[in-house]
Formats: structure tokens, C-alpha cells, sequence
């Protein structure tokens, strides 16, 4: 059976092209699992898994959740503003109390950038990254890029636009480690207060006009403005920023072309994108959600088989 080349899940930065394709085509038959009558699979039946959330998130924590109880593996939930780290508890003791209950695997989302590695060094129990601080959210560049290709077969040569806070965004970061990884060509767009100073090292077109984006690309990725990371002001009004970069119908009409929209969520209507849009057949945000499942089922099992090689 083939085997994933890491141990944990951390970023993408640390996965290998073949990685990505034992991926896809691991959640290309959980995709198929999961549209069945019968949508449960027992192969993770005698593997235990804590999500541990240091920062709110809905669909991330319900997709790996959903994910973990499709493949039949005993589930612990905790989120931090209901917990022992409101009265100090450290990082590390709060998941050693949570090991020695003998978990096999953690899904973390932490504030800090670097938290799922430092983990990865102190405890002996596999770890998955669902995002920590403005570094790397590897499952949602897999599901995003996953969902490019449905749509496209292939990456090789097709051109991809980031829009939108890229200075405070894990998904931008992961996005383009992955998108680069499967050869498409990919431009950030954003106010240049939003755009990080080395980001050219990643091999990324940067760009701050919208409409000339907008007629590059094949596909563009929409990213929220992340309010509740920005200690100063980056733009000077809401309204400035979605008339500048807010995907609406009148700068979609005259490209004469159907760009590929996607979103992570959460999606603030009217400030990066408009209903209109995010509803619109061009926009494959549900899919991307449906397919968030398949892909975290395919990084568990993915990663459960390296821990116990009778896992089916
Ligand atoms: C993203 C996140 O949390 O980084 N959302 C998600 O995981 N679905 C993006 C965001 O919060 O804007």
C-alpha cells in the first residue's frame, strides 16, 4: 500500500507532489463512500481522535468531525473557551492530560503560528494542522485545490488568482505551496497594505488591480479580510476595500469568460464577494465544502495507517 512521506499533517509546505496524489485519490473513493445510502466506512475503529480548537471555527471543526465519525473512529471534542486554559494551563499540559487518555491522533487550530509543530516535537501522538495563526491551514488548501480539480482535470498551466487579505491568511499561504506544487501559475491580488513584503520569493505574481486579475485568471480564490487579526488599519473604509476588491456580477459581466469562484468561508456577503456571486453557478463554494469531508477522511486514514498498519 502506498504511504504518505510524513508522520503528521503540518503544512503543505512539508508534503511532496506525491503526497498531494495520494490524496486526491484517496478522497476520490471517499467522495464516493460518502454518497452512498451508507455513508460510514469501519476502518478507523479502534483509533481515537481529539479535536482540540484554541480558535472558534464551524466548518473546519464539523468537517474533520464529520470525517473522523464517517471512518468509525471514537471522537473527543474540546474548545478552549470552555476549558482548563482559561485558568492557565499550558499548550503542552493541556494535551499531555489529553494523550494520557490514550489518543492516537490530534486536530489542532491554534492562534499561534507554529503551535502543530512545536506539538509535533513534545507528543507522541500523530498531528494534523487545521490552522494555526496566520501560518498554514493545509486541509483547506487540499480541499480548495481538490475542488479546482473537478472542475479543471487538471493544474498544469492554468492561472489562479488569491484575492483579498493574504498579509493575515493561512489559506493564502497553503494555497499556494499546493497550487504550485501541481504546476498552475498563481497571482495574489490585494491593497499593497494587505500584501506581505517577501511574498514574490513564493513564485507568485502579485498585483493590485482587481480587473486585470480578473481577465489573467481561470479561477479566483476570494479571501474574507480578517478583522479580528489586524492591530491597525489597512484600508481606509469597508466600503473603499469591496469597491475595490469586491467580486460583484458588473466586474464579472464584461470579461466575457466564466471564472471558477471559490471561498473558504466564512464569507462576509457584500464585502469581498456579493450574494449574487457566492450563489451563482461560477461559485463551487458548497463543493468545496463537500469535498473537505472526502479530503480529511483521506488525511486520517492517510495518516491512521502509518500508526497501525492493520487499518483496511
Ligand atoms: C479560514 C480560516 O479559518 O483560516 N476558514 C476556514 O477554515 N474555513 C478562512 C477565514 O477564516 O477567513
Amino acid at each position: 500500500m502506498k504511504a504518505l512521506s510524513v508522520s503528521h499533517l503540518l503544512g503543505i509546505k512539508y508534503l511532496k507532489n506525491e503526497d498531494l496524489e495520494l490524496i486526491f485519490e484517496t478522497a476520490t473513493h471517499f467522495k464516493e463512500v460518502i454518497n452512498r445510502p451508507i455513508k460510514k466506512v469501519p476502518s478507523l475503529r479502534d483509533i481515537t481522535i481529539a479535536n482540540l480548537f484554541f480558535e472558534n471555527s464551524t466548518r473546519t471543526k464539523l468537517s474533520f468531525e464529520l470525517a473522523e465519525k464517517r471512518l468509525s473512529a471514537d471522537v473527543l471534542n474540546f474548545s478552549a473557551n470552555q476549558s482548563s486554559v482559561k485558568k492557565g494551563e499550558t499548550l503542552e499540559d493541556t494535551v499531555n492530560n489529553i494523550l494520557a487518555m490514550k489518543v492516537d491522533m490530534v486536530v489542532m487550530r491554534h492562534p499561534h503560528p507554529g503551535a502543530a509543530h512545536f506539538l509535533s516535537n513534545r507528543v507522541n501522538s500523530c498531528i494534523i494542522n487545521a490552522g494555526d495563526g496566520t501560518h498554514e491551514h493545509p486541509s483547506q488548501a487540499l480541499l480548495d485545490a481538490f475542488s479546482l480539480l473537478g472542475k479543471f482535470g487538471d493544474l498544469a498551466g492554468k492561472r489562479i488568482a488569491i484575492v483579498g487579505d493574504i498579509l493575515h491568511s493561512r489559506v493564502a499561504l497553503s494555497n499556494i505551496y499546493a497550487l504550485k506544487m501541481l504546476g498552475a501559475e498563481v497571482t495574489v491580488c490585494a491593497p499593497k497594505s494587505l500584501l506581505p513584503r517577501h511574498i514574490s520569493a513564493l513564485g507568485v505574481k502579485i498585483s493590485t488591480n482587481f480587473e486585470e486579475t480578473l481577465k489573467w485568471c481561470d479561477a479566483v480564490n476570494m479571501l474574507r479580510v480578517q478583522n479580528e487579526r489586524m492591530d491597525l488599519n489597512y484600508f481606509p473604509s469597508t466600503r473603499e476595500y469591496s469597491q475595490n476588491f469586491g467580486l460583484t456580477r458588473e466586474r464579472l459581466l464584461p470579461l466575457r469568460k466564466e471564472i471558477v469562484v471559490l471561498h473558504p468561508g466564512p464569507i462576509n456577503r457584500g464585502v469581498e464577494i456579493s450574494s449574487e456571486i457566492a450563489d451563482s453557478e461560477q461559485a463551487i463554494i458548497l463543493d468545496q465544502v463537500e469535498n473537505g469531508v472526502a479530503i480529511r477522511m483521506a488525511i486520517i486514514y492517510l495518516l491512521a495507517s502509518k500508526l497501525n498498519s492493520t487499518i483496511v
